[in-house]
């Protein structure tokens, strides 16, 4: 946030306050345009801290109207204040006092949607990271923690509702029209987690026990008559409450537990002490409206939040360059349960190929950077899938490593020795070491590191020693400013699959630690014999994605549908056809960009028929295999000299053929998939619903006609099977009548729905091919196109930069030209949404040359512009360097 002249933090400046915050009092007087803030600080000067050292206060955008210490006006001279700051000298050296500082904001023009801004008529805050400092002067960072007491003060018609965090005190009539509210939370909290809602609001109500028998009221606050919208969020709540005592021993510890929805929000959701506030679009669901993957978000966000309260809230970051401390924790652990929730096989399946899909290029292009940083810029651009994902995978693989109970010991040590702490990432990895007495600083570089680890493998069997031996090769790739790397510790899940399908047992390993069925790499270079195998093996390695690698492995055709066809991981079996069908939409796209043509193997083609045919497997298994690895899974996989058009061609050809060999298979699958009963959106039935549409996507490649997708859509009883049908109608059939049929019922059946109109805004930003970029000017001048809201503009200009290879990199450069254009309107307005599109453009250096200048030319029309925020000087900064 900011100007662009903010200056680099370095995580080896750290250093504690001089002042200790002992407690916070907060009056808001609300009014949509001047609210009057008054905040009550209560300090110390820390032990041993320099007893001149003046108190310095953060602030963004603020003008300063009052200011008192010890309920006493401060003379001129004793304090400076910016609109970024207020310092205040001659403070007493030993004894607590207090600060009484009054701003007035205006939330209406607050158009970063950070500290106090207005959506829909509601008062709503984001402070995380440094949003608080937008409502008043304050010691705005994560390890200064305090009790806090609200009050709020209103109009009492226009906001029936005032919410805070904590529990409720008390609250009655005021003067002129106004009543008040007053809040306790009694755990101490950094800034970033405060939070403030007011406004007229409708609620869902429920109650949770907790495993101590304490009763916990549950609401959640959504727009009157949407109600009934949040019935399978307030579900997902309770099944997340559930689940954390039971798993990890975690007890809520408020008397009640509020959501709030939110139109407009620049992120999924934020874990505000108990008082989270979302994105309604991952609060609102119903048959009608929301698709199976909206279903399963709201779950997966819902207990992400919620599991906050521990990982997040309970036990805070010290400093920003923590994040992963409590994102990457609290990602691994909304993993497990949506694993629980659902088919684990398949969840893992999804949250890889999503890592692949984004966090792999981020980590092999200009803003790689490790998952605990040691510097920024801006803190805002650190909310990566970096971060979250990859530091998800770095928990999990402490879980692979130490064993579940291992893991679980160590976890209870953090949660005991570090309750109430502001924490780094070290004290974490202490606490897995100190509970299972093992060293764990090499494998600690995957924190420091980054970049993706390649490991290169190779297996020879001997029959007459009976040996399989396996060599080993890790490096890891230069990311910016990191140009050596040491070998880190990297844990293998693997099995020597024999013929009949059985896992072999050696009776020896020599060459590594190997515990259980994982290998430990730990050098560059490393080699393990198992001795004791009667027969050759096939080797499945890397089973379950236990580590975040890319993983080079060259392996026969027989030997891939030998493991597709025998593990009994069924996410190796998954991976096994993956990389059987990878190189050859990859050989594909080559042979296209270089002017000849694509060959499918046919025992590929019939490997994956076998698997969509196969009824002994969950169908959303099936679904999984069926989706083939996308245009952007080809281009990651070349690398470099990237054709979108080619890649494009070269994958239609081979689902063509896919689709050709398997017409029956598929037939058979959309005829019998149908759910017969209403609809449920269980982990089953959706399985069942995204197999079927899968065949509906291959039979439209083998009919070469919009008609059964026509059909399809009309009679479609859900949102997932109506929005598949209108987009293949749309995307593979984008000029034919049906098509448009399709889109105009769409929109006028959901006029009054936005998070619907987002996916018809996709839908059409996501057709493939160069007219994309005319249909998605032409939507923002549509009336349903909101350019201020942040998911109107994701949905139509983050698809189309982030989602529709083709129409963005048009070989014109015309896409990157747009986008250029649209984040230097948005900047000044929203910089978080700005420099989030303008991420899409991480990976343009592995472009072809002509697509690549193109792409240079517009970051450089970004670069060139003066005004830019902090958040996208930034990141063009590091895409450019
Ligand atoms: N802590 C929130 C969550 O992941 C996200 C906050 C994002 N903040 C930001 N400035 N981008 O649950
Ligand atoms: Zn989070």
């Amino acid at each position: 946030m900011g100007t662009s002249d903010t200056k680099t933090v370095e995580l080896a400046n750290y250093r504690p306050t001089d002042f200790v915050l002992e407690r916070v009092d907060l009056t808001f007087e609300l009014d949509p345009t001047n609210t009057k803030v008054d905040a009550r600080l209560i300090f110390h000067r820390r032990d041993g801290a320099d007893p001149r050292a003046p108190l310095v206060l953060n602030g963004d955008e603020l003008t300063l109207s009052g200011l008192l210490l010890d309920q006493n006006e401060v003379p001129a001279g004793q304090y400076d204040v910016t609109p970024q700051s207020l310092t205040i000298r001659n403070l007493p050296e030993a004894v607590p006092f207090e600060i009484t500082v009054t701003t007035f904001i205006n939330p209406e023009a607050n158009t970063q949607l950070m500290g106090l801004y207005r959506t829909n008529g509601v008062y709503c805050t984001q402070c995380e990271a440094e949003g608080f400092r937008r409502i008043t002067y304050f010691p705005d960072r994560p390890d200064v923690l305090a009790p806090y007491t609200i009050t709020i003060i209103a109009d009492k018609a226009a906001n029936p509702l005032l919410l805070s965090n904590g529990n409720f005190l008390g609250g009655g009539n005021y003067d002129e029209g106004r009543h008040f509210a007053a809040w306790f939370d009694p755990h101490p909290k950094p800034s970033y987690l405060f939070a403030l809602v007011a406004g007229d609001l409708g609620v869902v109500e429920d109650t949770f026990t907790t495993m101590s028998g304490r009763d916990v009221a549950l609401k959640i606050y959504v727009e009157h008559g949407k109600e009934p919208r949040a019935a399978y969020a307030m579900d997902a709540l309770k099944r997340s409450m559930k689940w954390d005592e039971e798993r990890f021993g975690r007890e809520y510890d408020l008397d009640i537990f509020m959501i709030v929805a939110v139109s407009d929000f620049n992120m999924g959701a934020m874990e505000n002490k108990g008082l989270n506030v979302f994105n309604d679009k991952y609060v609102l669901a119903d048959p009608e409206t929301a698709t199976d993957q909206d279903y399963a978000n709201i779950e997966a966000i819902i207990a992400h939040e919620y599991f906050h309260n521990w990982t997040g809230n309970r036990i805070t970051c010290r400093d920003w360059f923590q994040l992963c401390l409590k994102e990457g924790l609290t990602v691994y652990r909304d993993h497990e349960f949506s694993a629980d929730m659902r088919s684990r096989a398949v969840k893992r399946i999804a949250e890889v190929r999503h890592l692949k899909s984004e966090q792999f290029p981020e980590d092999a292009g200009p803003l790689a950077h490790p998952v605990r940083p040691t510097k920024y810029r801006e803190i805002n651009n650190f909310y990566t899938t970096t971060v979250y994902e990859k530091g998800s995978e770095v928990t999990r693989m402490i879980a692979t490593l130490l064993g579940a109970e291992g893991f679980k010991k160590g976890m209870d040590l953090y949660f005991e020795r570090h309750d109430g702490d502001a924490a780094t990432v070290e004290d974490f990895v202490k606490c897995f070491e100190d509970a299972n007495g093992r060293d764990l600083s090499q494998f600690s570089l995957w924190y420091h590191q980054a970049g993706t680890p390649m490991v290169s493998a190779s297996g020879a069997y001997d029959p007459a020693a009976a040996t399989f031996t396996l060599s080993l090769e890790q490096m890891i790739p230069a990311t910016p400013g990191q140009s050596a790397k040491e070998p880190m510790h990297i844990p293998l899940s693997f099995a020597l699959i024999l013929d009949n399908g059985s896992t072999a047992a050696p009776t020896a390993v020599a060459g590594g630690e190997v515990t259980g069925d994982v290998l430990h790499l730990t050098e560059r270079k490393q080699t393990f014999t198992f001795s004791g195998v009667s027969s050759r093996p096939v080797l499945s390695l890397n089973r379950g994605f236990s580590a975040p690698i890319n993983l080079h492995l060259d392996r026969s055709t027989d030997d891939l549908v030998h493991i597709a066809r025998h593990d009994s991981d069924l996410f190796a079996r998954w991976q096994a056809l993956n990389d059987l069908i990878l190189p050859v939409l990859m050989e594909g796209a080559r042979d296209v960009r270089d002017g000849g043509t694509v060959t499918c193997p046919s025992a590929v083609i019939s490997a994956l028929i076998e698997i969509a045919g196969n009824d002994a497997l969950e169908p959303a298994f099936r679904a999984q295999v069926l989706a083939l690895p996308s245009e952007a899974d080809i281009a990651r996989e070349l690398g470099s000299n990237n054709d979108p058009d080619a890649i494009h061609t070269a994958r239609t050809t081979v689902l063509t053929a896919v689709a050709e060999a398997g017409r029956p298979v598929f037939q058979h699958l959309f005829e019998t998939m149908k759910n017969s009963a209403g609809f449920s959106p269980d982990a089953a039935s959706a399985g069942r619903r995204a197999l079927r549409n899968s065949a509906l996507g291959y039979l439209t490649y083998a009919e070469q006609s919009p008609v059964r997708a026509a059909e399809a859509f009309a009679s479609a009883d859900n949102m997932t099977d109506l929005v598949q049908a209108l987009s293949v109608l749309a995307h593979r059939f984008p000029d034919a009548e049906e098509a448009d049929a399709a889109l105009g019922a769409f929109v006028t059946r959901f006029d009054d729905n936005p998070l619907v109109i987002d996916k018809w805004l996709s839908v059409q930003a996501t057709i493939p091919g160069a007219g994309a970029l005319d249909r998605v000017k032409a939507l923002m001048e549509n009336r349903h196109f909101v350019a201020s809201n942040p998911n109107r503009v994701r949905a139509l200009v983050g698809s189309f930069a982030f989602s529709n290879p083709t129409g963005f990199n048009r070989a014109d450069g015309e896409g990157y030209r747009f986008l250029a254009e649209r984040i230097l309107a948005i900047d000044p307005k929203n910089p978080q949404l700005a420099a989030r599109l303008l991420t899409s453009m991480r990976s343009w250096r592995s472009l072809e040359p002509v697509r690549a200048d193109h792409a240079r030319a517009a970051l450089l029309t970004i670069d060139r512009s003066v005004e830019l925020s902090s958040d996208v000087r930034d990141i063009v900064d590091r895409m450019l360097k």
